[in-house]
């Protein structure tokens, strides 16, 4: 047996899952990738069995410089020789904070914690203290923002979950004004908060973000943006900077600290301090966690913030994006692939749709595209990119790309599970194993 086997047989029978994401299992790659990763580098990954793949998942997307990037590392190793917690606040965990209301206007106050759904969810259960209302309004194409179950149970994996608080959470349609409004109106007075992503693969039309904006106000409910992915990504003041929108309430995590666990809560004072020790006030539980000011982390993400400014990490994503974009548009159309094969989405952020026979999106056939580009060395199980992806990794990407294409294309024109080793990968938000 390989050491991924080994490793792999080991992490089913400890993990359920075998992962601690769903997005990091097996069934969701093809039986090619590497099963068990020993370590990371730049945008390299090396498996227990000492392959070598050029990554473009980068950890759920939460690596945006490079996998141990020295300045980033070192300011965490800094802070752990510092102890790396403490019984009170600490002097990084205050400017970390500074870091982080400095750079965001809208953002007055905030909350650390390690995992994005924390933050979420955090931001919800202010908005019902805030508003003394009860349902959460939450955008209906945008996949995930919670494990917690005001958002899982409202996705069709809501095993688990009381009806009671299933109804309490309500959908709108993106970029369609007339859905937010219809809810709103139906629900008027009783709905705290509209939580969406500013963008993901669908951009804002007709200036839907300040129309949600509006409306929130009017019908005053609490408008809560969540820049997990697109915060540092888009512009290191956000997707809400890039297309000029104030929120209520954001959420950061992937991105901040160049994977080290920092997620954050952050918004209006009004809002935020009602987490806060105002005397008299009833004692809202906001976020209370044992590792969320862990100093590593904190002293990772003022060292990320640093690195952004100085090397202008946002412009290259951009830069580096377009290139692989604009290589791999030029590629499928040579293959006579577009409507197979196309990117979705901003650059700094691109969606691979891959279709079948019938032009409809297909795992079949994304199959056969992420197995072929790992037989050339590439994880690319979606597109992150990260700032050590270089010109000259996506040329090595675009490379592979033109012979994944070609056997893209052959699968078309034949039958496509003769062309999958092992099973077709699965997606994450499913009814059924
Ligand atoms: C948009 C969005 N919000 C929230 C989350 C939850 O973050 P975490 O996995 O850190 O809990 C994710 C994770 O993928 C996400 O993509």
């Amino acid at each position: 047996m390989t050491k991924n086997e080994t490793y792999g047989k080991k992490a089913h029978e400890l993990i359920p899952a075998g992962a601690h994401t769903y997005s990091r299992t097996d069934e969701v790659f093809p039986s090619n990738a590497p099963r068990i990763i020993d370590h990371t580098k730049g945008v390299y990954c090396w498996d227990v069995d000492g392959n070598k793949y050029l990554d473009y998942g980068m950890a759920c997307r939460s690596v945006t410089v490079g996998y141990g990037f020295d300045r980033i590392s070192e300011a965490a190793i800094a802070q752990i020789r510092n102890g790396n917690t403490a019984s009170k606040a600490s002097k990084v965990e205050v400017e970390a904070a500074e870091t982080l209301v400095e750079l965001i206007p809208w953002v007055d106050m905030i909350k650390f914690a390690k995992n994005g759904s924390t933050v979420t969810s955090a931001a919800t259960k202010l908005a019902r203290a805030y508003t003394g209302r009860k349902y959460i309004v939450r955008c209906k194409e945008h996949s995930f923002f919670s494990y917690d179950d005001w958002f899982i149970g409202n996705t069709v994996m809501d095993c688990g979950i009381p009806q009671e608080i299933k109804d309490l959470t309500l959908q709108f349609n993106y970029n369609n004004i007339q859905s937010v409004k219809d809810v709103f109106e139906k629900y008027r007075g009783q709905i705290a908060c509209l939580i969406m992503e500013p963008v993901d693969d669908q951009e804002p039309r007709d200036n839907f973000l300040q129309a949600v904006g509006e409306l929130c106000k009017e019908y005053g409910v609490v408008y809560i943006l969540d820049e997990m992915i697109t915060g540092f990504r888009w512009d290191i003041q956000g997707a809400c900077k890039y297309y000029n929108v104030v929120p209520d309430l954001v959420t950061y995590g992937k991105g901040m600290a160049n994977g080290f666990s920092v997620t954050a809560l952050g918004g209006k004072r009004e809002i935020m301090e009602l987490g806060g020790l105002i005397p008299g006030k009833e004692r809202v539980f906001l976020i209370s966690t044992t590792h969320g000011a862990e100093m590593s982390g904190l002293g990772a993400f003022i060292e990320t913030v640093n690195v952004y400014k100085d090397l202008q990490v946002t412009d290259h994503i951009w830069k580096m994006g377009r290139r692989l974009c604009s290589g791999l548009k030029e590629i499928a159309s040579e293959f006579k692939l577009s409507e197979f094969f196309y990117i979705t989405g901003a650059e700094c952020s691109p969606n691979m749709v891959i279709c079948g026979k019938d032009k409809k999106p297909s795992f079949d056939y994304r199959t056969v595209f992420c197995q072929e580009m790992l037989k050339e060395g590439i994880l690319m199980p979606y597109i992150a990119i990260a700032y050590e992806h270089n010109e000259a990794e996506i040329d090595r990407t675009l490379d592979a790309g033109r012979k994944a294409m070609k056997t893209l294309a052959d699968s078309l024109n034949g039958n496509v599970r003769d062309f999958i080793v092992g099973d077709v990968i699965k997606p994450v938000f499913r009814k059924y194993n």
